[in-house]
């Protein structure tokens, strides 16, 4: 049921303060992540791990190449991720003492559970999933298995899915960091950053008429191009596939760093760049970027932390954010970038919870 949205995709994106909520109650105290977060038998497991190997498709694998960010950042144990079509049609170097984490919102991606099925063939120390669907076959197979709690997801396009994901990688890294010499300190800091994104997201959620109003520009565009940095690039590759899923606008990401070795080309006035520009080490850096897309003419869309002073002026449009925890940060930046899409997608007049050529869950190869 909808209830009082327009579309299924709108809803469960206003409904992600309570499900991030959800996903972290019985896992986190007010200060630390608790012992049973990944269940009772975790932590012999956790102290003995010496490498992640992240699997997952799609949007799934965006939350993985964030977790990539905190796992090597706050936990410094090595971390791979690949996407699950690729990892299985390859041989691969098992490091030992790996831990093998499937992200999967419906536990039933064919490719997901293909390359899992192999790794257990292949001897990885064992099989973490994170799932959003009980009973599921991910589920099932797993060893360790951390639940979402986004409720069932109908739009095509992955939105609550996604930010639950995030809450429970970030939960997980910081169960394996406490084994690899985090800080109790650093634990709680991040642990109180993580209580306060619930009420961030609602934040945002009040700017939805604001983000409705700068989708009108994007309407008639054919290319938009997505920037971030660090581990807000990944949120700029989600960004750009909720463009293309629901409006049909090709939308490519880039880490904003890499500009100079090619997309810089294809930057002029018929093309938008949207910036995700939260108050981070790579803050100035980024800044530096956005003046190179300013000098070649490229209308700029950047969503920027309210401390960070990005000041608007002519081709550049800023959203002020909430001050956020850099480590937070993604969970947060992501749901501006939801709506801008669900906004483009509304005006151009598509099926926005179930865009052409796409299923929900892709249980075939
Ligand atoms: O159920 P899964 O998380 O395994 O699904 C993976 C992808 O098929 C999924 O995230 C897809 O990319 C979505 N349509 C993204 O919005």
């Amino acid at each position: 049921d909808k209830g009082e949205y327009r579309h299924f995709m709108l809803k469960e994106i206003f409904e992600q303060p309570r499900v991030i909520k959800a996903t972290m109650e019985g896992r986190v105290t007010a200060k630390k992540v608790l012992e049973q977060a990944l269940g009772t038998s975790a932590g012999d497991l956790l102290k003995s791990v010496r490498h992640v190997q992240i699997i997952a498709c799609g949007t799934s694998y965006h939350a993985g190449m964030v977790a990539r960010y905190w796992i090597e950042d706050l936990a410094g144990v090595p971390c791979s991720v690949e996407v699950a079509s690729e990892f299985r049609y390859r041989k691969h170097v098992i490091q030992p003492d790996t831990l093998f984490l499937c992200i999967s919102q419906s536990g039933e991606t064919a490719d997901t559970l293909a390359a899992l099925r192999q790794a257990k063939k292949a001897g990885f120390r064992a099989a973490l999933a994170i799932c959003n669907v009980p009973g599921s076959s991910l589920v099932r197979e797993s060893d360790l298995v951390m639940m979402t709690q986004a409720g069932p997801e109908i739009g095509v396009a992955s939105t609550k899915a996604f930010t639950t994901q995030l809450t429970a990688l970030l939960i997980f890294t910081l169960a394996l960091a406490r084994h690899n010499g985090l800080s109790e300190e650093r634990e709680a800091e991040i642990v109180e950053a993580l209580h306060r994104v619930p009420g961030q997201v609602e934040q945002v959620l009040a700017l939805d008429s604001a983000i409705a109003e700068m989708s009108g520009a994007f309407m008639d565009k054919v290319h938009t191009l997505f920037l971030g940095r660090g581990s807000l690039f990944p949120v700029a590759l989600e960004g750009a596939l909720k463009l293309k899923e629901i409006s049909y606008i090709h939308a490519e990401a880039y880490p904003a760093g890499e500009l100079k070795h090619g997309p810089l080309a294809l930057v002029d006035s018929d093309m938008p760049v949207v910036t995700v520009a939260p108050n981070n080490a790579m803050l100035e850096k980024l800044k530096s970027n956005l003046e190179e897309v300013r000098a070649r003419g490229g209308e700029l869309f950047v969503f920027a932390d309210s401390q960070a002073n990005v000041q608007a002026e002519e081709g550049l449009h800023v959203l002020s954010l909430p001050s956020v925890h850099e480590v937070t940060a993604p969970i947060v930046y992501t749901v501006p970038l939801q709506l801008l899409s669900y906004h483009v997608a509304v005006l151009k007049g598509t099926d926005v919870d179930q865009p052409r050529n796409l299923a929900k869950s892709v249980t075939v190869e």
